[in-house]
């Protein structure tokens, strides 16, 4: 059975009524025990909680709020552009990496409902619920060296701390290099990965998890404090598509000035979101721990850290930060 099949039908409960096996098997052109062998295996793959209620039908709890591709290509105002909303793929990062339908005169994006091998920075995975949250990448040529693109990842936290922000979202800050919390507990992080020659261009794909919606039964798995931003705009989301649209033509307008001034216009937006500025901190490389005050970034983006002796300066690939006495 296609996969076309697994999307028709989660469409069909994405609105949280009872629908009968009937109902759906009529809609479908296939028979009722295809409708209940699909169903289960969408629950098995998927995760999705789909109740069988005896008189009523087939029923997911509270409905799927899905990506809807359309509006998402109507909304971006480039027009020239690579658009792809999966409803599973392994990572979306993986995806533009190898994506031949962008080039040198065309970017892209896409969006999966969910990843069944979506991962973080530092090998870490990234987990997440079908249909709840955010996961998307976008893809784009850029015409300069690879040791200048590593910013970027910076640039795109700052769109992504206003875009909390104009949501209505208070106190989302930026944890360097990638992560944006509220109040000590990670909402969303980024994940720049890039292929190309050492001079450029570079092929730069912007990976994007953003949490809405991240029940504690969800995000078990999850190894370090989490929360959503449902919890932060008293349980009322905007629409995923609008959420996505939005963050689309922020990153891409952000990739384009980051193009022509690099980091510079970024930087004093980054203060303003900031976490551990002024604080005592503790840096981790893989063979040492420094201890001192974070002092923010320099021109490049890099950390500073004001220890006894000296000002210390880390790259990002290469250390993880935190707070004295926080788990990293
Ligand atoms: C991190 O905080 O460690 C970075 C997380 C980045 C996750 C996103 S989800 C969409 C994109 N595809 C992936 O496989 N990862 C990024």
């Amino acid at each position: 059975m296609s996969r076309s099949t697994n999307k028709a039908i989660i469409r069909i409960l994405a609105d949280g009524n009872f629908h009968s096996g009937q109902a759906i098997a009529a809609q479908l052109q296939l028979s009722r025990t295809a409708v209940w062998k699909k169903i289960q295996s969408l629950k098995a793959e998927l995760g999705l909680t789909i109740h069988a209620v005896t008189g009523k039908g087939y029923w997911l709890p509270g409905g799927l709020d899905l990506v809807n591709k359309q509006d998402l290509v109507a909304s971006i105002s480039d027009k020239d552009v690579y658009v792809a909303v999966f409803s599973s793929i392994d990572s979306t990062n993986q995806h533009m990496l190898e994506c031949a339908d962008i080039d040198d005169q065309r970017w892209g994006v896409c969006v999966a409902e969910m990843q069944t091998q979506g991962r973080g920075r530092r090998g870490r995975q990234w987990l997440s619920s079908y249909g709840r949250n955010i996961q998307m990448s976008i893809g784009v040529y850029l015409n300069m060296p690879m040791v200048d693109v590593s910013g970027l990842s910076l640039a795109a936290g700052v769109v992504l701390a206003q875009f909390l922000e104009d949501t209505g979202v208070d106190q989302g800050a930026l944890k360097w290099p990638n992560d944006i919390h509220i109040n000590g507990k990670k909402v969303a992080g980024l994940l720049l990965e890039v292929k190309g020659e050492a001079e450029g261009p570079v092929k730069a794909v912007l990976g994007v998890g953003l949490n809405l919606d991240m029940s504690e039964t969800e995000g078990s798995n999850i190894t370090q404090p989490f929360t959503d931003i449902k919890s932060h705009l008293n349980g009322v989301l905007p629409s995923r598509t609008t959420m996505v649209s939005d963050l689309t033509e922020r990153l891409y307008l952000a990739i384009q000035e980051y193009q022509q001034k690099g980091l510079a216009g970024f930087l004093e937006l980054w203060k303003r979101y900031d976490l551990y500025l002024g604080q005592e901190v503790i840096i981790t490389s893989a063979a040492n721990q420094f201890q001192g005050i974070y002092r923010g970034l320099d021109e490049q983006g890099r950390l500073l850290l004001e220890t006894r002796q000296s000002i210390k300066i880390f790259s990002a690939g290469e250390v993880s930060l935190r707070k004295q006495d926080q788990d990293g």
